[in-house]
């Protein structure tokens, strides 16, 4: 974390100079180490002058999702104001679990520059190579019962979804429960797990992982059809960090209204963006393979199928086709 303390005296001092002396005073590092973190940085992609008696200036930065780059241009009132930045990490969502069992307040976020054993849902791995994409997990302690758990993966997915818009003003749709898509093609996907007893959630992680400047040669062969990312539909490089902080406010934004409102209004929201009902599905649910025709997602998130035989099902996990 220091190597983060150096950069933010940098930036703050950007585009003058801030003697070795002061950042060492800050810091309370020799010299040396002050030296030693500059050599970090420009190993990352900082190009960082350093001159006698000037000391050291920034002058070009990588698209990094260091804090220091990510909390000057965050403008929420609490949500990711504390990042755990990592360089490789097994998995965003597992390390937030362990900082939730040790007490991290809600609004803390994980992000890391790439998985060694990224997780997607239904056991499956999620891709996740280095400097391209986001990666990262949210705490959240709402106050709510278990069973509600999966409005706050619609929230999620509504608050993704309308990140996506406000930063490339294409219209994601959302595909129940959570996974977002542009052009069919999937983009994001929403991983959340809780930690609860019977009647009282303790916490929830928020795990997303967004496409953003993937190129198609990125994505193993198996997917590459039905996987995209941001750069790939808009033709333009993504700016990480401008996107991460849009994303956070979002979550905010979206999470407040369901503290304060309770789950229609987002209901609402999600149905907006996912257009599911009417349409002819086919559901794998706990090995189970349904097919029919969805007519709603009740209070609780689930989905509602209208089966062939004229019944209504209830589905509350899984993973939905569209067909024709
Ligand atoms: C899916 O299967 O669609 C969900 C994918 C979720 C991936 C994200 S990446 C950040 C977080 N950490 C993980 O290990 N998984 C989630």
């Amino acid at each position: 974390m220091n190597d983060d303390e150096v950069l933010r005296l940098l930036k703050e001092r950007s585009p003058g100079f801030v003697s070795g002396e002061a950042i060492s005073r800050h810091l309370q590092l020799t010299r040396t180490a002050v030296w030693k973190r500059v050599k970090i940085l420009r190993g990352l992609g900082y190009v960082i002058e350093a001159l006698p008696r000037l000391g050291y200036r920034l002058t070009q930065s990588p698209d990094l999702l260091l804090p220091s780059e990510i909390i000057p241009l965050l403008r929420t009132k609490w949500m990711g104001k504390k990042i755990h930045y990592f360089n490789t990490i097994d998995s965003t969502n597992s390390t937030a679990y362990q900082l939730a069992l040790k007490g991290a307040k809600e609004g803390e976020v994980v992000i890391a520059e790439s998985q060694e054993k990224g997780r997607g849902r239904l056991g499956r791995q999620w891709v996740s190579p280095p400097f391209l994409n986001l990666y990262l997990s949210v705490i959240l302690r709402p106050k709510i019962p278990p069973h509600q758990a999966t409005l706050i993966t619609l929230m999620a997915a509504v608050a993704t979804a309308d990140a996506i818009k406000k930063y490339t003003r294409l219209t994601p749709s959302i595909k129940w429960p959570n996974d977002l898509l542009l052009r069919k093609r999937k983009v994001a996907g929403l991983l959340n797990e809780i930690h609860s007893e019977t009647d009282r959630i303790h916490f929830v992680i928020l795990g997303m992982g967004i496409n953003l400047n993937m190129d198609e040669e990125g994505f193993p062969k198996e997917i590459r059809a039905r996987a995209t990312s941001l750069k790939r539909e808009t033709g333009r490089p993504v700016s990480r960090k401008a996107f991460v902080s849009l994303l956070l406010e979002e979550l905010e934004r979206w999470y407040g209204i369901f503290l304060r409102d309770g789950g229609s209004p987002l209901l609402k929201a999600w149905k907006a963006r996912a257009q599911i009902e009417g349409k002819r599905v086919r559901v794998r649910s706990f090995g189970e393979v349904l097919t029919g025709r969805a007519v709603d997602v009740d209070s609780d998130g689930a989905l509602i199928l209208m089966m062939g035989d004229g019944k209504r099902k209830r589905v509350v996990a899984g993973d939905i086709e569209y067909r024709r």
